[in-house]
């Protein structure tokens, strides 16, 4: 079941992430899809607040990966942003780690997941981007597997639709 959600500015991108930052898990592993600017990196901030981090959130487009810390309410775990913008070949990720990463005890987010082709995890989450004017973004979430499944449910009626 996927989910639609528009957003008509940066903060309203920012209070989705909000919203589905505070409902993930160990464990669980986002996809985000969508072109330079979609707003990517604004819905990462946004789940870093939902999971109560208080680490400046940046692009990692020159260090492939950041690291964040959630707050105490989620045991403190790592939240693993990762931009993949710059691989060329799928076979860099072993190079920088990324399998380490989404098996640890965190959660990772990716930003152009699409660069890593079949080198992803079945299970996750994709979020696809997509520009519709200047300040309005439509969202799309599409669950893989029954863990984000249960959360998209979660999700949708967390929304009140
Ligand atoms: N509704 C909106 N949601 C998110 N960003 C928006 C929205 N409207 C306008 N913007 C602007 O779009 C840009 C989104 O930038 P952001 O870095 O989040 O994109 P990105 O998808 O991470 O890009 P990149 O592929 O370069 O990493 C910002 O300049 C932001 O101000
Ligand atoms: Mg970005």
């Amino acid at each position: 079941m996927a989910i639609e959600r528009t957003s008509h500015s940066p903060a309203q991108t920012m209070a989705i992430g909000q919203q589905l930052g505070a409902m993930l898990r160990t464990g669980d592993v986002l996809l985000l899809l969508g072109d330079l600017g979609a707003g990517k990196t604004h819905l990462v901030k946004g789940i870093a607040q939902g999971l109560g981090s208080v680490d400046l959130v940046t692009s990692p487009s020159f260090v492939l990966i950041n690291e964040y810390v959630a707050g105490a309410a989620h045991a403190n775990m790592r939240i693993y942003h990762v931009d993949l913008y710059r691989i060329t070949d799928p076979a860099e990720l072993t190079s920088i780690g990324l399998e380490e990463i989404w098996n640890d005890q965190g959660i990772c987010v990716i930003e152009w997941a699409e660069r890593a082709q079949h080198w992803l995890p079945e299970a996750h989450l994709v979020v696809q981007i997509r520009y519709v004017d200047e300040m309005t973004r439509a969202l799309r979430f599409v669950p893989q597997g029954a863990r984000y499944q249960h959360l998209m449910a979660e999700f949708k009626d967390a929304a009140g639709d």
